[in-house]
């Protein structure tokens, strides 16, 4: 991890230009990860080189795979499904869940016997979601508590389940897809809800036996039939929507802003987001739609047009779950109230999203409530900030203080900016190209 590195952000004149967005982090640890398991040389472009994404791709080369970047394409040489070899010593996983949850699922279906620890943010974070459905498989876990450190002792013998997710989770769904690979037979996840599909989209464009089933009101069954062989492939990465959201709020609440997004991911599992920002009166002006890397992306212009606020319903928290710092952000810039409903998994990411953002937001000048699992803002158009906000080893926590500060009264200080790394390295040099003030 990087030294602490604070950083002021303050009042800032119109935002303008074109800021391509970094890689999309969740298909960044999908490409590594089933390229790891390929026969054959899978090829990536446009990777997002932030740590949590190293923090796999170290992993991936501890279990035997090879990965080696040549100029700004990555070169994979897969073990194939099922040839993941005993690392020799434990794995760092840094800051990053999604490593965590996706390689426990890998793993838990080879027999070999692999330690995970992260960060104090990481150690945190629950991972009973992953170690019950991982052990009915057959693997055998010591967590204390569910947390990490975590040791995972895969089993030779994997059996099959069905498993009906009891959070919106695309890291759990996925890390059972994962473990169902090497599985005999076929092993069926069910989403009460639609969380992000990535997993889905790569492995049947790698070959693997997956289907999916609408079962109505809005649940999927996805069906992974164990032993297939993966096709190698060259992989395009798309740039990541949550990534864009900063860039897009901060042309939303500076006056005058006028931004160019090429190239956003627009994945109906992941837009949540910029339909809340419609509700609210933004201007998001979309163009040239179309496909990369098997993902739907378009063009959007972005223009300041004053907020109001809304009511966001608990069913589309798994289409925006990480945009809910800098939806808050937007929000305290709206005028009238937003509640944001439905958010206990908040309480579960980076840090604890849902009392952050309430008491971050609050001591910018912001008047907000938590009812229950609901974040309630009372927008003024305004913040007055001048104040320090601690940022608990979370990035989007970070950013969306940096983004809160570009239209304060005060600035707003952040007390450590290098978790950005884990997702957003090239944040503070793309906001201010923008005309962002941040310093
Ligand atoms: C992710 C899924 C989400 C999200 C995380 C990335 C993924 O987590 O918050 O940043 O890549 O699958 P949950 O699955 O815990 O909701």
């Amino acid at each position: 991890m990087s030294s602490i590195i604070p950083l002021s952000s303050s009042k800032s004149n119109a935002l303008s230009g074109t800021a391509l967005s970094p890689g999309n982090k969740s298909i960044s640890h999908r490409a590594v990860l089933l390229g790891a398991l390929a026969v054959g040389e899978t090829t990536i472009t446009g990777l997002l080189e932030s740590e949590d994404v190293h923090a796999t791709v170290g992993a991936l080369r501890a279990l035997g795979a090879t990965l080696e970047k040549r100029g700004e394409v990555w070169h994979l040489h897969g073990v194939g499904v099922g040839g993941l070899q005993q690392p020799t010593a434990p794995m760092d996983m840094g800051n990053s869940g999604t490593s965590t949850r996706l390689l426990a699922g890998l793993v838990a279906t080879h027999p070999i016997t692999t330690e995970f620890f992260g960060d104090a943010s990481l150690s945190k974070r629950p991972m009973g979601r992953v170690i019950e459905p991982l052990s009915q498989m057959g693997a055998t876990f010591a967590a204390t508590d569910g947390k990490l450190p975590m040791t995972i002792t895969g089993t030779k013998n994997p059996m099959p389940i069905t498993y009906t997710l009891p959070v919106a989770s695309a890291q759990v769904k996925s890390a059972i897809i994962l473990a169902g690979l090497n599985t005999p037979g076929t092993t069926t996840v069910i989403e009460p809800t639609r969380t992000r599909d990535h997993t889905e989209r790569m492995l049947r464009a790698m070959g693997a036996n997956l289907t999916t089933e609408d079962l109505g009101h809005g649940a999927t069954a996805i069906h992974i039939t164990g032993y297939a062989e993966l096709k190698p492939m060259h992989i395009v990465v798309p740039s990541d929507p949550s990534s864009t959201a900063f860039p897009m709020v901060a042309a939303a609440i500076v006056p005058g802003s006028d931004i160019f997004l090429p190239g956003v991911g627009m994945n109906e599992t992941r837009t949540g987001l910029f339909i809340c920002l419609e509700e609210m009166g933004a201007k998001l002006t979309y163009s040239n739609e179309r496909e990369e890397g098997g993902e739907p992306v378009a063009d959007i212009r972005v223009q300041y047009t004053e907020l109001r606020g809304i009511d966001v319903s608990a069913e589309r928290a798994p289409s925006m779950i990480d945009e809910y710092p800098i939806l808050a952000v937007a929000a305290a810039y709206a005028q009238g109230t937003t509640r944001m409903r439905g958010l206990h998994e908040l309480r579960t990411k980076e840090s604890d999203r849902l009392t952050i953002m309430a008491e971050g937001l609050a001591a910018c000048g912001a008047h907000t409530e938590i009812d229950g699992d609901d974040l309630i803002v009372h927008g003024t158009g305004k913040l007055a900030g001048a104040t320090t906000i601690p940022t608990h080893l979370d990035h989007r926590i970070a950013m969306s203080f940096l983004v809160a500060g570009l239209n304060s009264d005060a600035p707003i200080t952040i007390d450590d900016a290098s978790p950005i790394n884990t997702s957003f390295p090239t944040f503070v040099e793309m906001m201010t190209a923008l005309g962002a003030s941040i310093k």
